[in-house]
């Protein structure tokens, strides 16, 4: 037996005991519990620190599953997972019986999706059931996509840490609640609008970062500790230095068309040209200004197509009121 496949199997025992195992997924770390035990459910919560109201994602090891979980599967949802599982799609369908109201926040819809990662499919496979989790951080801050982020944020409070290396996508799942008549994003994440519009044929809103209803979805979700401003692109140089020089740790997120401008700043980063590397570097370069004592960062957003439109809702969401979130 590989070392990795005695953690998987480690790790199958700790959820089979009521524990908590963080886990890699392709998009973040998750901090998973078993689906089923509304107790270990609750430990969730408790460790995130994350209001009981908000629904999880139940994980499952393959799309001929989906049925055990849900009911009345629209052919939308059937073509959705069909295209993009395992990937980084979630679907909100209707809950089924085996998913406790713990796990929903008490809706009567379920978030449901198969994650793409050898080692999150391997526990899933090892398990038997279905895993249910959030983001592995504490609540409001930003996303754990390595190892040592979970084991930073969470410490001793997660039982065990199932090491899969740096996330490959680093956004969390496109949400697609499949339970109304037109399919809705929920949240813009690693499937691209277009790609899922491609798939249904039809075109896809996306509900304004401001107005966003859904459930556990604050404004200032993915929030390093720093203060985040977004200016346009043609001023970040010039909004940087003139908060630093009135005494703020400046951290940049500079856009790779000023690469080889001089920044008068604490800090900076050059934001990768190629949107699926900002999206996985994303949340790494948040805390690694944070660590470098910044206490203001200053950042531009991308064009909102393709994967720059989570890129930029994650931003929006950073940049946003830190009382909303508690
Ligand atoms: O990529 C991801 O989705 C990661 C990895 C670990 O799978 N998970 C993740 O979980 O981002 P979390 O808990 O941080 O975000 C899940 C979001 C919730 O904030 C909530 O907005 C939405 O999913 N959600 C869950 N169940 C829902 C439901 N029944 N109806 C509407 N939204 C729901
Ligand atoms: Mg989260």
């Amino acid at each position: 037996m590989s070392a990795q496949n005695s953690a998987v199997e480690q790790a199958a025992d700790v959820l089979r005991a009521g524990g908590l195992v963080a886990l890699p997924t392709e998009t973040v770390y998750g901090l998973g519990a078993n689906a089923e035990d509304p107790v270990a459910v609750a430990r969730i919560f408790e460790v995130k620190g994350r209001p009981p109201s908000h629904p999880l994602i139940v994980h499952i090891g393959g799309a001929e599953q989906l049925d055990d979980w849900v009911e009345d599967v629209p052919a939308t949802a059937r073509v959705l997972a069909e295209h993009f599982w395992p990937g980084p799609l979630t679907l909100v369908l209707r809950r089924g019986r085996r998913v406790p109201l713990e796990a929903t926040g008490g809706l009567e819809t379920v978030a449901v999706r198969v994650p793409d990662h050898p080692v999150a499919l391997e526990l899933l496979a090892a398990f038997g059931g279905g895993v249910t989790a959030p983001s592995a951080n504490r609540f409001g801050s930003v996303s754990p996509t390595t190892a040592a982020h979970v084991r930073t944020e969470l410490g001793d409070a997660v039982d065990f840490v199932l090491d899969g290396g740096a996330c490959e996508v680093g956004v969390e799942s496109t949400i697609v609640d499949v339970t109304g008549e037109v399919p809705t994003i929920l949240r813009p994440g690693g499937v691209t609008r277009e790609d899922l519009e491609a798939v249904l044929g039809l075109p896809l809103a996306v509900p304004a970062t401001s107005n966003v209803r859904v459930p556990g979805q604050h404004p200032s979700h993915y929030a390093p500790r720093a203060r985040v401003v977004l200016v346009e692109p043609d001023e970040i140089v010039q909004e940087a230095a003139r908060a630093q020089e009135a005494g703020r740790q400046v951290g940049v997120f500079l856009p790779p068309a000023l690469a080889d401008t001089p920044v008068k700043a604490h800090a900076v980063v050059t934001v990768p040209d190629a949107m699926s590397a900002y999206a996985r570097g994303l949340f790494g370069f948040l805390r690694e200004l944070d660590e470098q004592g910044c206490d203001l960062i200053v950042a531009s957003l991308p064009a909102e197509e393709g994967l720059g439109l989570a890129i930029a809702n994650r931003l929006r969401r950073a940049a946003g009121p830190r009382t909303a979130a508690g």
